[in-house]
C-alpha cells in the first residue's frame, strides 16, 4: 500500500518532491501545506490535492497520515526545518526533512532524540550518494578492491568567477557561515558514507577580494582536513562560485586504498577505478582498469533514487538505526560542520566533533 505524504513548504524543492512522489508506487501525495497561501494553492491546483496553510491544519484533516515531509528553508537553508519537524514528530509521523537537518547543532540533537523517543522513521534528503556510480563504489570497497582505506580527496561545490560574482544575497545568506551551514551536509555525507564516521577536524575559512570588497560576511571557501575513525585521512574543498573547478567539476570524488582507488566524477555521471595490483611504474599515469560511465547527468536523477530509498525502508519496517540516510547520518554532518567552524575561530585547532547519539539496537530483531 502506498504511504500518504503531506508536503510541508512548496517552493522549488517541495515541487522537485511532489513531482517524484507522483511517480513512485510507494507513494501517495495527498497534501501540501505552505505559510505562503500562494504557494500552497499553486502547488494544490499543481499536484490534484487539497492546500493547507498551516501543518496543525493538515495534521488535524488528515490523521491517517504515513509521512510528513519537510522541505521548507529558512536561515542557511535550514532555520525553519525544526518546528515543522517537531510537529510532526509529536504526532507520531514519520518525516522526512531536507538538508541541513537544521541550521543549529542543538535543534537538530533535539530532533533526532525526540524522534528516538518517539520510535518514528526521520530520514534526511542526504541525496548526494543515491546513484549509480555511488553504488558501484560501495561494492568495490564491499568486494574488498580498495583494501585498507587510505585517503579520501573531494571538492564539491559551485562554479563560478569574479566576473559572476552576484552581490552579497539575501539576509539568511548575510552570515559568516552560511555557506558551510547550508551546504556542508552534502559533501560529509558522502565522506561520512564511504569513509566511516570523522574524529579529528581542522579548518581554514576564507574568501575572495571581491566579495571582502562587497563587505560579503559569508566564508566562502572552505577547506577542511579530517581524520576518519578507520585511521586514514581526508580532504574537503567546497567553495560558492568563486572559481572554476578544474579536473572534475563540480563535484568529483577520490577515495584510495591500499588496493585501488575509485574516483567520482559529477556525482551521478561517471566513476573510474584503478586496480593498485595492476603491473605498473610508479610515476606513469596509468588508464583505469573499469569506468562507468552512467550515461546519467543530470543531478535532479538524485532525487526520485534517495527519496525511493526512504520510502523502501518505511513500507520495509527496516529497524529504526538502519534507515538509510537518517536524522543521526544528518546530524553527524552538522557535528561535523560546527566543528569546522570552532577549528576556523580557534586558529585552525584540531576539533573532535561532539559524539553521535549511541545506538541501542531493537531487542525484538537481533542484529
Ligand atoms: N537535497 C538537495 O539536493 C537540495 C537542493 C536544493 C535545496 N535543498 C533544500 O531544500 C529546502 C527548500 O529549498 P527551496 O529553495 O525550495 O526553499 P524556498 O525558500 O523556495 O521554499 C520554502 C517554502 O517553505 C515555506 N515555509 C516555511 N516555513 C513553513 C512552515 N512552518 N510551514 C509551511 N510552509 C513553510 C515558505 O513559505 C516557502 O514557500 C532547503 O532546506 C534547501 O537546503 C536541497
Amino acid at each position: 500500500m502506498a504511504l500518504k505524504i503531506g508536503l510541508v513548504g512548496m517552493g522549488g524543492i517541495g515541487n522537485t518532491h511532489a513531482d517524484v512522489y507522483k511517480q513512485d508506487e510507494l507513494a501517495s501525495l495527498v497534501a501540501v501545506c505552505d505559510v505562503k497561501h500562494d504557494r500552497a494553492d499553486a502547488a494544490a491546483e499543481k499536484h490534484g490535492v487539497p492546500a493547507f496553510y498551516s501543518l496543525k491544519d493538515m495534521l488535524e484533516a488528515m490523521p491517517d497520515l504515513d509521512i510528513v515531509d519537510i522541505t521548507t528553508s529558512g536561515y542557511e537553508n535550514g532555520s525553519w526545518h525544526y518546528v515543522p519537524a517537531m510537529e510532526a514528530i509529536a504526532a507520531g509521523k514519520n518525516v522526512l526533512v531536507e538538508k541541513p537537518i537544521s541550521n543549529d547543532v542543538r535543534e537538530a540533537r533535539e530532533m533526532v532524540r525526540f524522534a528516538a523517543e518517539k520510535g518514528v522513521y526521520l530520514g534526511c534528503n542526504l541525496n548526494h550518494f543515491f546513484t549509480k556510480p555511488a553504488e558501484r563504489a560501495d561494492q568495490l570497497i564491499d568486494e574488498g578492491k580498495i583494501g585498507e582505506p587510505v585517503y579520501i580527496v573531494h571538492k564539491m561545490g559551485f562554479n563560478g568567477g569574479e566576473a559572476g560574482y552576484g552581490g552579497r544575497g539575501s539576509a539568511r545568506w548575510q552570515r559568516p557561515y552560511s555557506h558551510l551551514k547550508a551546504f556542508l551536509a552534502h559533501p560529509f555525507s558522502v565522506m561520512r558514507h564511504f569513509g566511516g564516521d570523522i574524529t579529528h577536524i581542522q579548518a581554514y575559512l576564507s574568501k575572495p577580494g571581491v566579495r571582502k570588497t562587497a563587505d560579503d560576511l559569508m566564508y566562502s571557501i572552505n577547506s577542511v582536513h579530517v581524520r576518519f575513525e578507520n585511521g586514514s585521512t581526508g580532504y574537503l574543498l567546497s567553495q560558492r562560485g568563486d572559481a572554476m573547478f578544474g579536473l572534475g567539476g563540480w563535484w568529483s570524488f577520490e577515495m584510495a586504498g591500499t588496493k585501488g582507488t575509485f574516483v567520482i566524477e559529477n556525482c551521478v555521471e561517471k566513476l573510474s577505478f584503478w586496480d593498485a595490483n595492476q603491473p605498473k611504474s610508479s610515476m606513469a599515469s596509468p588508464e583505469p582498469n573499469e569506468i562507468l560511465n552512467t550515461g546519467i547527468s543530470d543531478f535532479g536523477a538524485t532525487f526520485p533514487a534517495r527519496l525511493h530509498a526512504y520510502l523502501e525502508d518505511v513500507t520495509n519496517k527496516v529497524p529504526l538505526e538502519q534507515l538509510r540516510a537518517s536524522g543521526r547520518d544528518a546530524l553527524a554532518t552538522l557535528e561535523y560542520t560546527f566543528a569546522a567552524i570552532k577549528s576556523f575561530e580557534e586558529g585552525g585547532t584540531v576539533v573532535r566533533p561532539e559524539s553521535l547519539p549511541n545506538l541501542h539496537g531493537d531487542i525484538y530483531k537481533p542484529i
